[in-house]
Parts: structure tokens; sequence; C-alpha cells
């Protein structure tokens, strides 16, 4: 396994769940990650898909102590660059380029690549990839799907992600090919514009209770 195998692995092994966050604003970013540390949810997903994310992603690299911060929804490799730049210590994407590849292999910080298929899967591994992204998990075949992949294409450990939720998790997290999930369910829109850090606490608290 190469050293940012090992690497990423080490990150996502820090939870059962990674958070996956859509920040709109970037004040909201430090205290957010403070609570989603504070319940035990060390490793965060900043997705660039707005304005602010990585001003978002450098603040919690700089300020938030504890937290590992990755940034998600990296498309391409100057995305990838400004996200290394920014501070993320972990990639992720929903699918794979030959652009992404290419730049994950002259970085030092890991990809976490998306796959949905079996050839898309074999395809990372044929590129080395041992660790994926599962996604969009629910809307793909859910764990059902994910437990198939399992025994022709052992070996492989995914991160599945999209439509998981509390209710739902353990359908993943019991499964031999998962590591951890990833989701929003965590950070609600509504919590995070009223400010509410106790009650995002609660919900990582409860995340971070279930059992890979
Ligand atoms: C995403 O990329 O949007 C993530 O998969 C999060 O999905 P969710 O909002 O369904 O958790």
């Amino acid at each position: 396994m190469s050293d940012k195998t090992v690497k990423l692995l080490s990150t996502l092994k820090l939870q059962p769940v990674v958070p996956v966050l859509i920040i709109e604003d970037a004040k909201t970013a430090v205290p957010l990650a403070r609570a989603l540390v504070a319940g035990g949810l060390k490793a965060i997903e900043i997705t660039l898909r707005t304005e602010a994310a990585l001003e978002a992603v450098r603040l919690v690299a700089q300020e938030v102590e504890g937290a590992v911060v990755g940034a998600g929804t990296i498309l391409n490799a100057a995305h990838y660059a400004a996200a290394v730049d920014a501070g993320s210590q972990f990639i992720v994407s929903p699918g794979t380029t030959q652009e992404l590849l290419d730049v994950a292999r002259q970085s030092d910080i890991p990809l976490l690549p998306g796959a949905a298929t079996a050839s898309e899967v074999m395809a990372l591994r044929e590129e080395g990839y041992k660790v994926l992204k599962f996604f969009p998990a629910e809307q793909a075949g859910g764990a059902a799907y994910l437990k198939a992949l399992s025994s022709p294409l052992a070996g492989t450990l995914f991160c599945p992600t999209g439509g998981i939720s509390l209710k739902n998790a353990m359908d993943y997290l019991s499964l031999p090919n998962v590591v951890c999930v990833g989701g929003s369910w965590v950070a609600p829109k509504e919590l995070v514009s009223a400010g509410d850090w106790a009650g995002i606490t609660k919900l990582a608290s409860e995340a971070s209770a279930l059992k890979g």
C-alpha cells in the first residue's frame, strides 16, 4: 500500500462518518468544524461548491485544532491545486477523469476518487487505488449494490456517500468493504444558519457513536 493510501485510510478511519459540508459563509466554517470535532468527527470534507469553500478550508486548517480538513467536489486539476494550497489534507471527487488522476499522481495529498460501477472500480484498481468513494450511494443501488461488489472486487474499500443518514448508515458500515460513510446530515443548513453549534455537536456525537 502506498504512503498516500495509508495516510488516506488513517484519516477515514478516524470516525465512522465524514461530514460533507456546503459552506455558504466562511465565517461559519470555524465554529461549525469545532462543533463537529467536539462531537468526535475530526475528518471533515468541505465541498468546492460555493465561493466561500476555499476560504473555509483555509480557516479550518489554520484554526481548528484536531480537525483534518479535506476538500470535496474536486472536478479538475485547478480545483485540486487550489484545495491543496488552501491546506486540504485529502481530496475527494464524485467521479474520476484522466486529468484528476494525473494531478493526483504528482501530489503528496491523497485523492479519494468516486466510482459507481464495477468497471469504474476496476479502472481505478488498475491505477493503484484501493480506497474509493462510492457515489451516489443510495441512488446507485445502496448497500445491497455495494455488498454485491465486495466479493468480485475484494480488496477495494469504499466510503459511500449520497443519501446516507443516521437511519441507513449502519447498512453500509456493517459491510466488509466499507471504511466509513460520508454525509451532510450532521450539518443541516438550518442549524448552521441559526448558529446552533450545540445541536451540531449532538448530531456529530450520534454519528461518531455508530460502529463500523
Ligand atoms: C454530496 O456529494 O452531496 C454528498 O454525497 C452528500 O450527500 P448527502 O447530502 O446526500 O449526504
